[in-house]
This record gives C-alpha cells, sequence and structure tokens, in this order.
C-alpha cells in the first residue's frame, strides 16, 4: 500500500489511503490561493487539527459537521470544537500517539508532536499547544511540520521519514533557510514545501527552494501545485 498526499493550498493538505481519507487543517473560504470548497470534502473520515489559528481551522467546523468525520486535535482544541457543536472528536496532546481507522484494514498511527508557534482561537479562545503530526499510514511514515520554528529535537520526532513537510513562508514560521537545516536534521528521502505565497508577507520562490534542497541535503525536494496529488 501507499500513500496520496494533496495539497490543497497553505497548510492544507489531504492525506488517503486505502479507506483512509485524512484533511489535516482545513482553510479553504477565506484562502485566496484555494481552488477547492469545503463543500468537496464531505466524504472525509479524520481531520487533523495542529493548532487554532484562522488560517487552519477557518473550515475546520464546516468539513466537521458535512462529514462528520472524527476530529484529531489538541485536548483544548477539541473542547473548543464542543461548544461550536462538534462531538466526534480524539482529543490529545504533544508526544501522544493514537491509532485512527476505517474498519479493520485501514488503520493509522498518529504522533502529536512539538512545534514552535501559537494557537489561539479566532474568537479570542486558548487553542491549547501548537502542534505538528509524524503519521505512520499506508506502510510509510510521514512528518508535517506544521506551523513551527525550526527547533533541534525535530530528528527525535521524524528523523528519516519517508516524507517531511515544511513551513517555508517565513515570517511566521521557518522560512528557506532553517528549512533547509531541518531537512539536513530530519533526513527525509523526500521534502515538500508549505505555508508560503498564501499572502505577500509569505512569498517565497519554491523552484529556488527545490534547487538548494538538491544542492545542499540528500532529500528529493518534491514542489506540489495547488490541488495536485503525490503518491508516496
Ligand atoms: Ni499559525
Ligand atoms: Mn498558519
Amino acid at each position: 500500500m501507499t500513500c496520496k498526499l494533496t495539497w490543497l493550498s497553505h497548510g492544507t493538505w489531504l492525506i488517503e489511503s486505502g479507506k483512509l481519507k485524512i484533511m489535516l487543517d482545513p482553510f479553504l473560504t477565506d484562502n485566496p490561493t484555494a481552488t477547492a470548497k469545503s463543500s468537496d470534502f464531505d466524504d472525509v473520515n479524520h481531520i487533523l487539527v495542529s493548532h487554532g489559528h484562522g488560517d487552519h481551522v477557518g473550515d475546520l467546523v464546516d468539513v466537521a459537521q458535512r462529514s462528520g468525520a472524527m476530529v484529531v486535535a489538541s485536548f483544548e482544541l477539541v473542547n473548543w470544537l464542543g461548544g461550536q457543536g462538534i462531538e466526534n472528536a480524539s482529543p490529545m496532546n504533544i508526544g501522544g500517539q493514537i491509532e485512527i481507522s476505517v474498519g479493520e484494514d485501514d488503520v493509522a498511527t498518529v504522533k502529536m508532536v512539538p512545534a514552535i508557534h501559537s494557537s489561539g482561537l479566532p474568537d479570542g479562545s486558548y487553542g491549547g499547544p501548537a502542534s505538528g503530526f509524524v503519521i505512520g499510514i499506508g506502510g510509510r511514515r510521514i512528518y508535517f511540520a506544521c506551523d513551527t520554528a525550526y527547533y533541534s529535537d525535530m530528528d527525535f520526532y521524524a528523523g528519516g521519514v519517508d516524507a517531511a513537510v515544511l513551513p517555508i513562508g517565513d515570517c511566521f514560521t521557518m522560512g528557506i533557510d532553517d528549512s533547509i537545516a531541518a531537512v539536513k536534521r530530519i533526513g527525509p528521502k523526500c521534502v515538500l514545501p508549505a505555508h508560503y505565497n498564501t499572502w505577500p508577507p509569505i512569498a517565497q520562490d519554491a523552484d529556488a527552494w527545490s534547487e538548494r534542497v538538491k544542492a545542499e541535503t540528500d532529500a528529493e525536494p518534491v514542489v506540489p501545485q495547488i490541488g495536485q496529488a503525490f503518491e508516496i
């Protein structure tokens, strides 16, 4: 089995393997670069949420309501979701790992890993810690750093993953220079950029990033177009 990743722009991803159809950080409606709509995702069965910022939870309640998907997020974010009428949720916290599944055959592991970032919700509520995820799915291990600065424990959590998805936008997360340091530390087989070009403050040249990954690391850079799927 393999795993299919689709970049829906910014920090929003679709992760599919077998019957598992997982959405990460649904943000489409107010996202100037998104080409998909939240109504396109009635059939997701899990939603992972890294933190409470609007550009990660913008369409969370809508997609959760439409799909009935189980939301995996921090304890505090899950409590907040309960107040929005979303009860199908699995709370966790940094360093913990859970299994998610559809039936008996399609099982994935989800580990919530540290992110150096903040996590206030759009209404001012406390969103708990900001996080990334290491997902074991379809025989692959994938690191979604989500919104974070570079930190030197990344290899403890994500060393040698099949794919690492790293922010490169700078300003609110690590930028290109620090993402290269992260790739060197993690040693992923391939690396994909995220959280860039959505707005002017996070404008980046992904092709220049890709050339630097090739020149300075052992990882294969993959720069998906918005909406494009990539098989790992
Ligand atoms: Ni953020
Ligand atoms: Mn963000």
